[in-house]
């Protein structure tokens, strides 16, 4: 992506130092005039076909057989394919090698179309291929599939429902204990138990999952696929389909957003490539809005139940997490809601404990801030809860219990602005107005209320690799396979890149979403911006000591014979660290000696495994103040403004502030809007997101977009964000921790806790739909 093609662009910024400033998106006029080609989009590929999935009405049983000879009669039909006559897969995650070999790059172990069980509602059963689109819906309305059924178990909450503790997979993570909290809480003077539900909720994002699969011969495959995570997905690719490596490309140049959906690798982006390879044409898949309820993931239904023990001046004593959720008949996966609760405040003693139970639904999944969002509503719930019972104003429970240092590893944080967060926020809001009894701001018939919380989320580890070549024009090829959800990645790596190498944004070409590209990490987890920032710095260094090296040996540079050490690079300039005046551009440099073109690469690391190049230079092992010594957070504090009607039982948010402390801000237009979205989401899940399943038939009756509401226009006011300044060492060579996830932390417990202000008792089975409010 090339920010020249942009004309509001050139006006904006014509020289280096654009990092942190409100660059427009390099991607936006090819947005905006349809030239940005997304997965679904290749069309000019020969003879592309299409396929459609059919799916499973029944949420358990057996298919009996297929009856395709209605189907078959439909022209353009090119392949219908089942579990009888899909050919095999070379591996597949359901096994313990598959398992080994593809972990982590795919969410649910189960791969449909491979034996005649169905497990839940919304399974694949059948891909039909055509000429078509039309030709293939079609068909696949025609194709009649004979199944026995058996009653399902819907969710944790059935009566046939079995709950056991797991020992192993992600949801047996849970965080270590501290103390004993059973009988610090039960000796505890205030106790305190919330118990919180959460439906299932749906990532939906505007784009939905899609992938052309393009054999371009019979061992070499090219997917055009819509993912968060380009290297997981073609490993998983090409693991199941038994092929060399390099024999498999994945591409995602532009995606229409995901929310933790495409992080992962899921059942229709393998099919297609298995059923373009059966047909020996292109082959596009693109899931329907009510495939995406059952394709893709979603979070799962959750109940939380929170034990707090305090002192009667609020001083925290214990916490008891327990939590209970459904998950897939195969996987035990629960997002780690009990993280948050573990590290949030100063507390002595922790305990939390997890319980699955069996359902036929398909394997839930990460989803914008998974763990640390749910877990949020319920520890910043019972703070609020906290703060009422012993007469505090809820900031001043939060000061009371700020964690100095990280409470379950002892650790010290490598920043942390939790206070100027909830200092800026209550100024901006106007908080110090605020009426500290509950219920009783009335004005018509609606009661208003003021509510906070606090979020965080953990710096995760990862590594990326990226490579800058610089050319002696003074422009720059940066490339690292990074994908950009919307969030502004090809942006923000631009300005990055045009700071590094001391060159305007619009002389930085920045490639992206391409296998073929240095390996970086995925776009999930908050870790993208932080990894493919520091990596394509450090490729930048790494193109500067190469160019120092050429200057000191060229006879006509006026940094010949300087050792290199005593040689800088400023804004392009190779000169003198002494001297300033003794040095010249890069262009002049490469232009004399003749070099057109010159490559830098690096490793960027991103969380505990980084080490500060002044933490290691010259500084004896022992004292090393290095990032693994540190516990790296983001946090935020979230404001609310609600006015719920007393009468029709509707919540309206109608004020909103947040405040976030993550680090180096890249891009402060981008980064504003991505607090934005997080808040948006934070409020759709607090107000109106969730599927109801058929408590007989165990399929989601409101699959659709019309009948699962998220937040539109008018159910958000105009938003207020701020960000507190941080220079973080630790973290990685920008110093950058990241948005994603840590804007939504703590928003939904901030609409509960308005709307407890406004009318006086607690809420917690979200969404607070109006018939809850009443
Ligand atoms: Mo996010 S749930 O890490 O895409």
């Amino acid at each position: 992506m090339n920010p020249t093609n942009n004309p509001t662009f050139a006006d904006q910024q014509s020289s280096s130092d654009v990092v942190g400033k409100p660059l427009v998106r390099v991607d936006g006029r090819a947005k905006v005039m349809g030239a940005a080609v997304y997965s679904a989009e290749h069309n000019q590929l020969p003879d592309l076909a299409h396929a459609v999935i059919k799916t499973s009405d029944v949420a358990k049983g057996r298919i009996t057989g297929f009856d395709d000879s209605a189907a078959k009669r439909i022209p353009g039909v090119l392949g219908i394919f089942t579990h009888l006559n899909l050919p095999p897969l070379a591996q597949t995650p359901s096994t313990s090698e598959g398992k080994k070999k593809i972990a982590l790059a795919m969410q649910m172990s189960f791969t449909p179309l491979t034996s005649d069980q169905i497990f839940y509602a919304g399974q694949p059963v059948a891909i039909v291929v055509a000429d078509t689109l039309e030709h293939a819906q079609h068909a696949a309305a025609l194709l009649k599939v004979s199944v026995v059924a058996e009653t399902p178990v819907v969710s944790y909450r059935d009566t046939q429902a079995k709950l056991f503790t797991p020992t192993e997979g992600a949801a047996a993570q849970v965080p270590a204990k501290r103390g004993d909290a059973q009988a610090a809480f039960s000796n505890a003077p205030v106790q305190l138990t919330l118990t919180c539900q959460h439906a299932t909720n749906h990532h939906n994002p505007m784009e939905p999952g899609a992938t052309i699969a393009h054999w371009e011969a019979a061992d070499r495959v090219t997917v055009y696929d819509t993912t968060q995570a380009i290297a997981s997905t073609h490993k998983a690719l090409y693991v199941m389909l038994g092929l060399p490596p390099d024999n498999v490309r994945v591409v995602t140049k532009f995606l229409g957003g995901g929310f933790g959906s495409k992080l992962t690798m899921w059942p229709h982006t393998v099919l297609t490539a298995q059923v373009a390879k059966a047909v020996g044409r292109p082959v596009k898949l693109v899931l329907t809005r009510p495939q995406m309820f059952t394709s893709m993931g979603h979070r799962e239904d959750q109940q939380q139940t929170l034990r707090l023990g305090a002192t009667k001046e609020g001083k925290l004593l214990a916490l008891l997490h327990e939590k209970i959720s459904t998950t897939s008949p195969w996987d035990n996966y629960a997002e780690m809601n009990s993280k948050i609760v573990h590290m949030l405040y100063a507390c002595p003693n922790f305990d939390a404990s997890v319980k699955l139970a069996r359902a036929n639904v398909m394997t839930s999944t990460y989803m914008r801030g998974p763990g640390e969002a749910p877990g949020s509503f319920a520890i910043e719930c019972a703070m609020d809860d906290l703060a009422y019972q012993v007469g505090l104003d809820p900031i001043a429970i939060r000061l009371l219990n700020h964690a100095d240092k990280d409470p379950g590893t002892g650790k010290p944080w490598s920043s942390k602005s939790l206070k100027q967060c909830y200092e800026r926020g209550a100024e901006l809001f106007g908080w110090g107005k605020r009426n500290p009894k509950n219920g009783a701001t009335r004005q018509g018939n609606k009661l208003v209320g003021w509510g906070m919380a606090s979020g965080s989320y953990p710096v995760h580890d990862a590594q990326g690799n990226a490579r800058v070549r610089l050319y002696a024009d003074g422009h720059a090829l940066v490339q690292a396979a990074a994908t950009d959800l919307g969030t502004g990645t090809y942006t923000i790596i631009t300005q990055v890149a045009a700071d590094s190498l001391g060159i305007a944004p619009e002389n930085v070409y920045f490639e992206l979403g391409d296998s073929a590209l240095p390996t970086t990490a995925m776009s999930g987890g908050s870790r993208a911006a932080g990894t493919v920032s520091s990596s394509v710095f450090l490729a930048a260094q790494d193109v500067w000591q190469k160019l120092i090296k050429l200057a000191i040996a060229d006879q006509h540079s006026p940094v010949y014979k300087a050792k290199p050490a005593d040689v800088e690079a400023v804004k392009g300039r190779l000169q003198l660290k002494a001297d300033s005046t003794k040095g010249e551009a890069f262009i002049t440099l490469m232009q004399r000696i003749g070099l057109d073109d010159l490559e830098g690469v690096a490793t960027g690391h991103y969380g505990s495994s980084y080490e500060s190049p002044e933490a290691t230079l010259n500084t004896p092992q022992a004292k090393k103040d290095d990032a693994a010594s540190h516990s790296m957070h983001s946090f935020s504090a979230h404001f609310c403004e609600v006015e719920v009607d007393t009468e029709l039982g509707t919540v309206h948010v109608t004020r909103w502030v947040s405040v976030v402390a993550a680090g180096r801000i890249l891009n402060s237009m981008t980064a504003r809007s991505q607090v934005i979205g997080g808040s948006i989401f934070g409020i759709g899940a607090a107000l109106m997101e969730g599927t109801v399943r058929d408590p007989h038939l165990a399929r989601y009756t409101n699959a659709s977009l019309a009948d699962y509401h998220v937040c539109v226009h008018a159910d958000i006011p105009e938003m207020t964000v701020a960000f507190i300044d941080e220079e973080d060492r630790y973290i990685n060579a920008m110093g950058v921790k990241g948005l994603g996830e840590v804007s939504i932390v703590g928003t939904s417990a901030a609409v509960s806790n308005a709307i407890f202000h406004a009318i006086g008792h607690r809420l917690t089975s979200l969404p607070i739909t109006p018939d809850k409010v009443l």
